[in-house]
């Protein structure tokens, strides 16, 4: 049973647009040094519907796990939660291809247990890409991907999923040793054929001369506004949390509006000044 509806008007709580083609995984390839990729991520219906009409890509993060489920990190995140996310964010788009990250211990056993889990996630979900972690040690299992149907976004630099193992959410490439890991990272997942790399955490010159280096567009987050595109947590740029990373740019302050109208909400129904007449039913 499929969980999922593509292009229909019906399943929108608020009008959709006349029908459209969406962005495929080689159209975002072919913007490789052209017009800058938009990209955010997005996990539910409603706010996909209105960041849409304005990304190239909607990218369904396993960063879920705190901005949605207030988990420590994106360790517990589960196949589970990505396909429910996924299939809400595509029915919430029309324009914007849909990517969909891979949680942890969902791809790195084996390029057999990737696609497996992959071709899961696109089958409910309806996106058309998936992401995952890692350098050099997951090319094999990105070429697998990639030659077997499956659309892949590289992601490399700072890798939260390997928080455990890299101590911290330190940004990558602030020495010679790492500046080359970086690089040689970034080399081999485009070479294995992922359409599109996410670069995190990273020094700006070295996320350049990623980008430089590289034959397929690279979207940067804490990287370089030299990457081919960028993307960001959307609640962080959105100005829903009190604190966030100095990579980001708050272009809103949705929290101090949510809580002023949170606030007179609670005037409202204390002073029972609502429902008023025009909220409420009286027989006709
Ligand atoms: O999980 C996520 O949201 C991400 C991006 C911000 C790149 O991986």
């Amino acid at each position: 049973m499929s969980t999922y509806t593509i292009d229909t008007a019906t399943s929108r709580a608020t009008p959709s647009p006349a029908p459209m083609k969406r962005l495929t995984a080689p159209a975002i390839m072919a913007r490789k040094g052209k017009e800058p990729i938009v990209s955010l991520t997005a996990y539910t219906m409603r706010m996909a519907q209105l960041l849409d009409p304005h990304c190239d890509f909607l990218l369904v993060g396993d960063s879920l796990g705190q901005v949605i489920y207030g988990l420590p990190s994106t360790i517990p995140v589960t196949l589970e939660m990505m396909c429910a996310h996924g299939a809400a964010v595509v029915r919430g788009s029309w324009h914007a291809l849909v990517a969909v990250d891979m949680p942890f211990g969902s791809y790195e056993e084996s390029p057999e247990q990737a696609f497996r889990n992959a071709a899961r996630v696109l089958k409910e979900t309806g996106a058309a890409a998936v992401k995952l972690e890692g350098g050099e040690a997951m090319a094999e299992t990105i070429a697998f991907l990639s030659k077997r149907g499956i659309p892949v976004i590289g992601h490399v630099g700072l890798t939260p999923q390997a928080v455990n193992a890299l101590g911290g959410y330190r940004a990558r490439g602030r020495d010679e040793a790492e500046a080359k890991k970086v690089l040689a990272d970034a080399r081999a997942v485009a070479e294995a054929g992922c359409f599109a790399l996410v670069l995190e955490g990273v020094m700006e010159e070295i996320a350049a001369e990623a980008t430089r280096i590289v034959p397929c567009p690279t979207i940067g987050i804490g990287a370089s506004a030299q990457c081919d595109g960028q993307i960001l947590v959307t609640e962080d740029m959105l100005g829903l949390f009190e604190r966030t990373p100095r990579f980001v740019k708050r272009f809103g302050d949705l929290a101090a509006e949510i809580g002023a109208a949170a606030e007179s909400y609670a005037r409202d129904v204390k002073a029972r000044a609502f429902p008023t007449e025009e909220q409420i039913y009286r027989p006709k």
